[in-house]
This record gives structure tokens, sequence and C-alpha cells, in this order.
């Protein structure tokens, strides 16, 4: 795998967003604490240094040792990036008298800067910083200012070394992208060359060389992760690729045999087990979402370790871990805390002792479509939404029964096929339906009912860290109710749940 952009990582907020930034120029970067970076950098092309909770002036801040690195290779410095290179060498940083938060814009551009190129005066910056740069350090040319800060971006002369103060990353940098491309293609002169493409060819071979004629297993889910990863392998290793496709029973309607005939159509080596009986009977009676998760979990390596030991001489387990899971679990800050027990990655049970070849490690989820896209995934499969692991389990309040998954699978498919036919599911981020443990009072015909209330969710979110619920068409939700009502037996009451994230979460267990 090529090695073109480091960035070190400070423990901003945003660190992520700077890598995304840098692949939509096509270029392959990579995020590292900057408490254990890359022991060798010959292979990269630049260094982007992240910015920082951290005053520069306190004594736990991060104090890298950059003496390989200034001077050596391009260098830009983002924040705290820029006031630490502007503390230790000449300048002064200090607290700042106004408030450097949010929008700016640029008052002062130096003319004939190539870093500004194609950025015009008054162009928007957002800042995020306490401290402000007084002093510029030794050598260092002013380029940019703005209303209140007059160091916004300097160079050092003689170096390609350039810091700014803002966050070029963030979509409120109007011409951060721009100013990135500048620094990484004209002055770092760093290749464009990561694409899709490029990506599969060089990761097909990487795979080739190092799983030989080895049996890899893998365990397939329906999502997108997963079936890109399968058929990378596949191109790869070809039938020494098992995957592994678990019904647990609380898939969506229909979906265990539509999704084990899709990927049997794209020519993967998959075995459907239907273990639905053996999940339910372990649920039965569990009403606390905790402990519906780790059964749950359990009973899956349970059933995949059944399966995996039936196929001989395995010796690698495939993983479609993506790049935000290493860099969380990498992180400055270590990995954050579990919210919910099934987040946890990774997690290789013991007794399985296989190696672990994770292809898609390197790729944030949008990379993971658009690679889908090239190896010729069905676009439905890769829109998919996401679905939660422990399947309908957690949208079942309370104890989880067959009649209530049906219930559920019913109400469910309605909703979900109601958005497609209305030109809906692309606009959601996220949809599905939740039985409530309640009955409620209703008449049908001439009858008193004393039926199921069911909750029907739609939300926007780019990573389901926050979310907001989607303002679905009054006319939309009368029709899905009614279609809900009139042909879901046991349910008479459809409600729309209007709670953002946070404080709601998108599950309601
Ligand atoms: P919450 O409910 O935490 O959900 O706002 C955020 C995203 O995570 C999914 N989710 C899960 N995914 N196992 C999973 O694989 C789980 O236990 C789990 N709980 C929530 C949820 O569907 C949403 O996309």
């Amino acid at each position: 795998m090529q090695h073109n952009v480091l960035i070190l990582d400070f423990g901003s907020q945003y660190t992520q967003l700077v890598a995304r930034r840098v692949r939509e120029l096509n270029i392959f970067c990579e995020i590292f604490p900057y408490n254990n970076p890359p022991a060798d950098l010959s292979s990269y092309k630049a260094v982007i240094l992240s910015g920082s909770p951290f005053s520069v002036r306190a004594e736990d801040a991060p104090h890298p040792d950059l003496s390989q690195i200034r001077g050596k290779l391009p260098l830009l410095a983002v924040c705290y990036g820029a006031q630490y290179l502007a503390h230790f060498n000449g300048g002064e940083v200090a607290p700042s008298n106004i408030r450097e938060y949010g929008r700016a814009n640029l008052a002062y551009i130096k003319e004939g800067e190539p870093f500004f190129e194609g950025v015009n005066l008054n162009s928007q910056v957002w800042m995020s910083h306490s401290d402000t740069i007084k002093k510029l350090p030794d050598g260092a040319v002013r380029l940019a200012s703005t209303k209140d800060v007059e160091n916004a971006a300097y160079k050092i002369e003689g170096e390609i070394t350039y810091a700014i103060q803002y966050h070029p990353e963030v979509y409120h940098s109007s011409d951060g992208k721009q100013m990135l491309e500048n620094f990484l293609v004209k002055i770092a002169q760093v290749p464009q060359n990561f694409t899709p493409n490029s990506f599969v060819e060089d990761i097909v071979e990487e795979l080739r060389v190092r799983l030989g004629n080895d049996k890899v297993v893998l365990g397939l889910s329906g999502g997108v992760d997963s079936t890109v990863a399968a058929v990378l392998l596949n191109r790869a290793i070809g039938s020494n690729l098992y995957c592994i496709f678990v019904n647990n029973g609380l898939l969506r309607k229909d979906e265990f045999q539509n999704v084990l005939h899709q990927y049997k159509d794209m020519g993967l080596n998959v075995k459907g087990v239907d273990a639905s009986d053996r999940f339910l009977s372990q649920l039965a009676g569990i009403d606390d979402p905790e402990t519906k998760r780790k059964t749950i979990g359990r009973v899956f390596i349970e059933v995949f370790d059944d399966e995996a030991h039936q196929i001989t001489d395995v010796k690698w387990l495939a993983q479609g871990t993506i790049y935000p899971d290493v860099i969380e679990s990498v992180s400055v800050k270590g990995p954050s805390a579990t919210i919910k027990s099934h987040h946890n990655v990774g997690g290789l049970p013991d007794f399985m002792k296989l190696q672990v070849v994770e292809p898609l490690r390197m790729l944030f989820k949008d990379e993971v479509r658009r690679v889908g896209a090239t190896l010729g995934i069905d676009p439905e499969l890769l829109g998919r939404h996401p679905f939660p692991g422990p399947g309908l389990s957690i949208r079942i309040l309370g104890d989880i029964t067959p009649e209530k998954v049906r219930i559920l699978q019913e109400v469910d498919h309605i909703f979900i096929q109601g958005l497609k036919d209305h030109g809906l599911y692309d606009k959601v981020w996220q949809a599905g339906a939740i039985l409530l443990p309640v009955n409620s009072v209703g008449v049908m015909g001439d009858e008193r009912t004393y039926e199921k209330v069911v909750a029907l969710r739609a939300v926007e979110s780019t990573d389901g860290m926050t979310a907001d619920w989607v303002h679905l068409p009054y006319d939309f939700l009368m029709k899905i109710s009614n279609e809900i009502i009139n042909k879901v037996k046991g349910v008479n009451r459809v409600v729309y749940d209007i709670s953002s994230k946070p404080p709601a979460t998108i599950e309601w267990e």
C-alpha cells in the first residue's frame, strides 16, 4: 500500500475530517497518534499536524519530536500544530483576549502565494482556539490575517513548512479544500492516484501475495462492509474464501433468502446457515437490551465456530473493519468508552486462534461504497441503510417471541418498501419500525380492539453519532399508517418518533 500523507493527530475532534478531505483529493493518507508515529517516514510525501484540545502552554500538552519531519518533508501545521511550531521556535503563543471561535474572513492574503491560489480575499475560514499566536516563529513570513487574528497563516522561509490557525477541513472554511489541494498538489507535489480502481488493483494483489493458497473464513451480514470485503477477497483467492451467512431469525422480512441469492449470483462461495430457532430459543424471556446483545453475540460466535470448524485447515478470519474503527482503537485518547456493548470492534474469540485479514481497514464508509461500485456490486445492496447486528431484537422492546418478530417484520417491510416506492429511501440515512410493549384500545368495524402499538423511525445522519428525525411527508405517513393497521394483524396504532440524537438514540434499546 502506498504511503502518501501522514496526519499526526493531537486529539482534535476534526482529525478524521482532515483525512477525508485529503482522500477526496484522491490522495492516500493515514492518521497516526502524535505519540506513536510510524518508525519509517521514507514513503511519506507530506505531513499534516492536526489541531488539539490542549493549549501548547500546558505542561501535559503533546510535545512531539518533529526532528525527522521539519525541513525534511513538506509540512502543514493546522491550529494547535501552527501554535506548537510558533511556541517552541522563537514565537509567542498566549491566551487570546477576544473570542477566536467560529466564522472569520481573510482580510489579508500575501500576494502571489501559491498556498492561496484561487482563494479570494474575504474567503470564510473556521477558527476554533482560545490561544493565539502573538509573535511568529523565527524565519516565518505572515501569509494571511483576519480582522481579529493577525497571524492566521504563515510559512517558514527556506522550508516547505506552512501553518494556519484555522481549520481548512471543516465545511465552514469555504476554500479549505482548495488550500489543502494547493499545499498537497501544487506545493508538496503529492500524486493524486488513490482512486477506487487503484485501490482494488493494489489490495487484490496484496491479498493474493499475503494469503497465497490459505483458506479464509468470513461472516457475511448482508451489509455493505462485509459484502465488499468478500468480493475483494473473492477476486484475490477465489473459492478459498469461505463465506458464512447466518440467519439469526432477527433479520428483515425475507432478507435471508434474498441476500443469500444475491451472494450466490456474485459468485461467492457462501453457506447460508439458518440458526433462527437457536437464537430465538436462547433469547426467550430476556428483556434487558444489553443481555439481548450479549446473548446474540455469544450464540453468533457458537454458530460461526461450529461452521468454521467444518472447513479444514482454515488459517484466516476476514473482517469488514473500516478506517474509523481502526482510528478509534489507536486514537490519542484511547478507545472511547463503550456506550452499547455490541459496538466493540474486532473481538476475535480466543478459541478461534485465526489470523485476521481486514481488506477495508484503510477505507472510510463512502470509499467502501465507491470501491463496491467499481467491483460491480448491485447499487441497491451498496445503498442499503445501516442495520444493527442484533437486528430486530433491539426494536422489540421487552421480551422476544417468534410472533413479535413476525409482526415487526411485516410492519418494517411495509415502511421500508413504502420509502422505496415513494423515492424517499435514499434521502433517509436509516429507517425502521419499533414494536412497543404496550397495547392500546382501538375500534375495527364494530369491534373494540386491544392491540400493539408500533413506532416508525427515520433519521438523517452522516455517521450515526448524531441524527435528526426526518420530516417525512404527512401524506406518506398517512398511507403507511393505514397500510400497517389494515394489513398487519395485531397492530392497531402507529406513531412516528420525532426525537433527535442526542439526547435520544437512533435505536430504542
Ligand atoms: P444508536 O442507537 O446508538 O445507534 O444511536 C447508532 C447506530 O448504531 C446502530 N446500532 C448498532 N449496531 N450493534 C450494531 O451493529 C448494536 O448493538 C447496535 N446498536 C445500535 C444503530 O442501528 C445506528 O445505525
